[in-house]
């Protein structure tokens, strides 16, 4: 029996902590700021942690359950606090980039940043990375092009954890893309962002669905003997399945190509292989809407397209169709209004690392 997903999933057994969204920014800085990080770099990035933790299901992985993380690797010295941003090569409209193990997050931004830059210059801007590190949600970086009127995209490559098509060996990432379109230029136009690994879930949701007692669906993860499965444990040790099949394997694939292998730096099994060294590549698109033609011309297209896609027929049962990013952005709204509610063991995790920190805890 197939098991269907909810994509707003609501957790049925773990009793999340709600917390104000404020607060919890002030003390994701804060505990940042604590490391060797430059304050600006760590604002960044507890920037980057919060803006997922309001998008993202509690179980994805990438708000602030990654804080700790990134303070034992800034401790360990894993992570390079003092990385140049070395650019290799560039032309008008293109750069290369080595990281040398620097913040990947802030590496991301800085370099949608120069494609914007070049996009402006040349219509459209490519930056490619190699030796950084993990950057978190796809779409933060994107979104840097929002505000300047551009599309961005944003891609990485990331630890094996897929078999190609027919295969079992994980040699392959989860790969993730985010494409951000803007619809508008005021703050309240809702701008249209694909932001999607090339799995159908990650490890982290198949952990959380196991700590709710709940089953999977069978397309998520095969176990290690390459046996479907709908129950998380046992496919724990296995490895992920593409999106869309073979499709989504070939898609894997060429985002690697245009990372890692196009980079310079590490693809397949090798990224995320030295805790000390990463080497994860990336790439940055950004394009200019106003090289193509008036930008509110391209916004009328698009609230066309829109309205096209809304007053389509739906399926029986369904009640409205959504575009992507507009769950996201409607979960980000009900956080920010009724506060972000915490899995219970990162709300701890996060108390615990208050204290060593010597950092006040704001919650009661
Ligand atoms: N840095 C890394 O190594 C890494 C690796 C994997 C994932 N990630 C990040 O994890 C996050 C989660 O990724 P994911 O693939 O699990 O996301 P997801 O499956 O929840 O969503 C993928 C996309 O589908 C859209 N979507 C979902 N339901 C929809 C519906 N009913 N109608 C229309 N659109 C819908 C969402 O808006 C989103 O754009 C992302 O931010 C991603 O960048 C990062």
């Amino acid at each position: 029996m197939s098991i269907t997903y909810d994509s707003n999933y609501k957790t049925r057994k773990i009793l999340l902590q709600y917390v104000p969204l404020d607060s919890l920014r002030a003390l994701t800085r804060q505990l940042l700021r604590r490391t060797a990080l430059p304050a600006e770099h760590a604002d960044i990035i507890a920037d980057a942690l919060v803006t997922s933790e309001l998008r993202n299901l509690q179980g994805q992985g990438q708000g602030v359950r990654r804080v700790r993380a990134y303070v034992e690797r800034v401790a360990s010295g894993d992570l390079n606090v003092h990385a140049p941003y070395e650019v290799v090569k560039e032309s008008l409209c293109l750069a290369l980039i080595d990281a040398h193990n620097g913040p990947g997050t802030v590496v991301a931004v800085r370099s949608m940043n120069l494609a914007v830059q070049k996009a402006k210059a040349c219509g459209i801007g490519v930056v490619v990375v190699r030796h950084s590190t993990h950057f978190g949600s796809a779409s933060y970086s994107a979104s840097q092009a929002l505000n300047h009127g551009c599309i961005g995209v944003s891609m990485t490559n990331a630890g094996p954890e897929m078999a190609p098509w027919g295969g079992i060996e994980p040699v392959l990432g989860t790969n993730p893309w985010a494409v951000a379109v803007p619809t508008g230029d005021r703050e309240d136009d809702m701008p249209i962002i694909l932001d999607m690994a090339l799995t159908m879930a990650g490890k982290g949701m198949m952990g959380w669905l196991m700590r709710d007692r709940r089953r999977m669906p069978r397309t998520w993860a095969i176990t290690k003997d390459g046996r479907e499965t709908d129950d998380p444990a046992e496919a724990m040790d296995g490895t992920l399945l593409p999106i869309g099949d073979y499709k989504g394997y070939g898609l894997s694939l060429i985002t690697d190509v245009l990372t890692g292998v196009l980079g310079g730096g590490a693809f397949g099994t090798q990224p995320y292989s030295n805790p000390a060294f990463q080497d994860v590549g990336h790439q940055f698109i950004a394009y200019d809407i106003d090289w193509f033609m008036d930008r509110q011309t391209f916004y009328r297209r698009m609230a066309e397209f829109i309205a096209t896609i809304r007053n389509s027929r739906k399926r029986p049962g369904v009640e409205e169709i959504l575009l992507p990013g507009e769950l996201e952005w409607r979960r980000m709204q009900e956080k920010k209004q009724h506060g972000v509610p915490l899995d219970p063991d990162i709300y701890e995790d996060l108390r615990r690392l208050a204290a060593e920190l010597d950092v006040a805890w704001p919650f009661t």
